[in-house]
């Protein structure tokens, strides 16, 4: 069986032919209305189990609207809603969703949760991000990065900010597809330890830099999030503004960049914090494409999850 819980967990060629169907999906659907059904209806007659145990837009209604264009029916969960925010285990909502659905996709705080709610089910988990990683978001930011700019290997990637979830998935990615991660946010902040030595050990420079000027020198790619994230006490918010404050994506700091980079941001975005609004909608930033292609990635994804 196959889930979909990681990058680093997933065969390199696996993550291409996911990218490469993601394309070809897109481009046939090209001008088509959202609600019309694929040509191709490969989830015809599958059910896929949607849970939230936090908010969500984008990956909400992507996965909806893509499970449903390729001929599938969904279920929107919220945690609080289900048993499993009552007491009921995690171990025991597998074994039952899996007796009622083909798929389970998730949206949840720890690592752990995700990782025994795949233990236990006998049918797909794709991670819909945890407090550790958004998996989903990077085969979205590669795909994008790619219909832009070709491919991504060698190229230099820059993440401005807090080392959280996002930036642990793109330091995945670039052991994965081969690419060189800067990571510059304050001491405290960094990216875990274990992320890094992984992609290192894949052959990826992993760097860390302190001064955010001298990060994005070379920059292929600028990138950002939040400074809190859901998973984060909002008690934090004054510190993390004070501590990010000299990351903030701004025209100055592109200008560093190379000419032709991108910037990417996984929204939801605060303007004015992490990025400003004259980056976020300037001519480098692809926000935009990124969120539109959650839904064609995710869509290889299910496919590749459920071998149809
Ligand atoms: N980028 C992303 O995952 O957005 P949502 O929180 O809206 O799903
Ligand atoms: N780092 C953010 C990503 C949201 C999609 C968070 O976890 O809140």
């Amino acid at each position: 069986m196959r889930h979909f819980l990681d990058i680093n967990k997933t065969a390199p060629e696996d993550l291409r032919a996911m990218l490469a169907q993601a394309h070809a999906m897109k481009q046939a659907r090209k001008g088509r209305p959202r609600g019309a059904p694929d040509g191709e209806q490969p989830l015809k007659g599958r059910m896929v189990a949607l849970i939230f145990e936090k908010p969500s837009t984008r990956t909400r209604v992507s996965f909806d609207v893509g499970v449903r264009q390729m001929g599938g029916q969904t279920l929107v969960l919220s945690g609080s809603e289900m048993q499993l925010g009552h007491g009921e285990t995690i171990a025991d909502t597998a074994r039952v969703l899996s007796r009622y659905v083909d798929l389970i996709m998730i949206r949840t705080f720890e690592e752990e949760a995700l990782m025994e709610l795949a233990e236990h089910a006998s049918v797909p988990v794709v991670n819909g991000l945890t407090n550790r990683s958004h998996p989903c978001q990077i085969m979205a930011d590669i795909l994008t990065f790619e219909e832009h700019r070709g491919p991504i290997a060698g190229k230099k990637v820059v993440w401005l900010g807090d080392g959280n979830n996002v930036a642990h998935s793109f330091i995945h990615a670039a052991g994965q597809f081969g690419f060189d991660f800067t990571f510059s946010g304050p001491e405290g902040l960094d990216p875990e330890v274990e992320f890094i030595e992984e992609a290192r050990s894949k052959g990826a420079r992993v760097e860390i830099e302190r001064d955010p000027a001298r990060a994005v020198e070379g920059a292929d790619l600028v990138v950002t999030d939040t400074w809190v994230s859901m998973h984060d006490s909002p008690s934090l918010r004054e510190r993390r503004h004070s501590q990010l404050r000299p990351y903030q994506v701004n025209e100055a700091l592109m200008a560093r960049a190379k000419k032709d980079a991108l910037f990417m941001h996984c929204l939801p975005a605060h303007r004015e914090e992490e990025a400003t609004s004259a980056v976020m909608d300037g001519p480098q930033s692809v926000i935009f494409d990124e969120a539109e292609n959650r839904l064609h990635a995710q869509k290889a994804i299910l496919r590749w999850c459920l071998g149809v």
